[in-house]
Formats: C-alpha cells, structure tokens, sequence
C-alpha cells in the first residue's frame, strides 16, 4: 500500500524555508502515530529537517545525487526504487514529501492523508492539487487545539 501523508495551511502551504511553517504538537503526534509501522520515503530537504526523529524509524531518503549518504536513512536514487523496496519489505510506503515528490506519488498512492490547518502561513513550498484525484472520503475529524482548528482528513480515490 502507498499513501501520502502531509499537512497544509491555507493555499495548500506545507513547507518555509526548508522547514514546517507551525509547530503543532497535535499533528506531529498523528504524524509519529499514524507512520509508524510503514516505511518513510522523503526528499533531501524534509530528510534534513526530520534527522533527528530518523533514528527509530525506517526511513529511505530520495537523493539523485550519487555522492549524497544519509546518516539515519537508507538512500535511494528514485522514487520507484524506494516504493519497491516497501513493496519486497511486505510495508506500508508512507510518502512523506516534499512537493515534486508528491506530485510523482499522487497517480499511484492509494489513501491521502491529510491535515487541513485553518489558517494562513507564509510558505515556499505547496502540496500539489489533490481534489479531482482523491474524491473519496474515509474519515475525517476535527481538533481544535489552543491555536489552530485542524481537521484530519484520510481520501480515497
Ligand atoms: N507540511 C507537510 O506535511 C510537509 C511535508 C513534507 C515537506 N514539508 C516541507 O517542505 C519543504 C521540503 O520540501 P521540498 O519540496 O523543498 O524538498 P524535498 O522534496 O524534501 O527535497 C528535494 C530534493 O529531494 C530529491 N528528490 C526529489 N524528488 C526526487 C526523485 N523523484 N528522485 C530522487 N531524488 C529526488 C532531490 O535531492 P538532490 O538535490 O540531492 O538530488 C531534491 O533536490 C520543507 O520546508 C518541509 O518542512 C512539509
């Protein structure tokens, strides 16, 4: 199974400055939760962020670039080769960003799930258009936290 995991603000804002544009414990929580017993699969920039949670997971890093190691990930040249991986693992591949690798993922994930932040962020990277692909909604549940309304939506095609 492949599903995509992400989180977006207003205008589908996800990331700022190579980083999370919140800190919304919440999220991170369902994130940690939701994640743990797949495989995750991330672009170099989310991988830099996330290093330090990498230790105790099973992480495979996306890199074209044949010099680049990762310290706390398995590396792997393309998107295809990581999602294999998950499949010969017997896994769930949890598609954990950035946005080109979103957009590669989107035609052949199964579920969506998605975080919808209530409020606008400064951002420089977006998650692609998701509506007209994942038109089937599975569950969805709102939690108002001291700062945010989130509602945390799981898609189907
Ligand atoms: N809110 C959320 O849910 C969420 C989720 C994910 C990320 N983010 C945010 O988004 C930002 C990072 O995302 P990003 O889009 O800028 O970067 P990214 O996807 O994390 O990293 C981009 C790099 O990944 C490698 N890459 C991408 N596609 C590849 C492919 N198909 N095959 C092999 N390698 C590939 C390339 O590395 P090389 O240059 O080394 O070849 C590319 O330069 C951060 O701000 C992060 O916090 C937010």
């Amino acid at each position: 199974m492949i599903n995509l995991i992400a989180a977006c603000g207003h205008n589908r804002v996800i990331g700022y400055k190579g980083k999370l544009p919140w800190n919304i414990q919440e999220d991170w929580n369902y994130f940690l939760e939701t994640t743990q017993d797949g495989i995750l699969i991330m672009g170099r920039r989310c991988y830099e962020d996330f290093e330090k949670f990498a230790s105790n997971r099973q992480v495979i890093a996306l890199s074209r670039n044949p010099k680049h190691t990762f310290a706390r990930a398995r590396k792997s040249g393309s998107l295809n080769e990581a999602i294999e991986i998950c499949r010969k693992k017997k896994k769930i591949a949890w598609i954990c960003g950035g946005s080109e690798i979103y957009e590669e993922a989107i035609p052949i994930a199964d579920r969506l799930y998605l975080t919808l932040i209530d409020a606008p962020f400064e951002g420089d990277v977006f998650f692609p258009p998701w509506e007209d692909t994942f038109r089937h909604e599975l569950s969805s549940k709102e939690v108002h936290t001291a700062q945010y309304d989130l509602t945390f939506r799981v898609l189907e095609k």
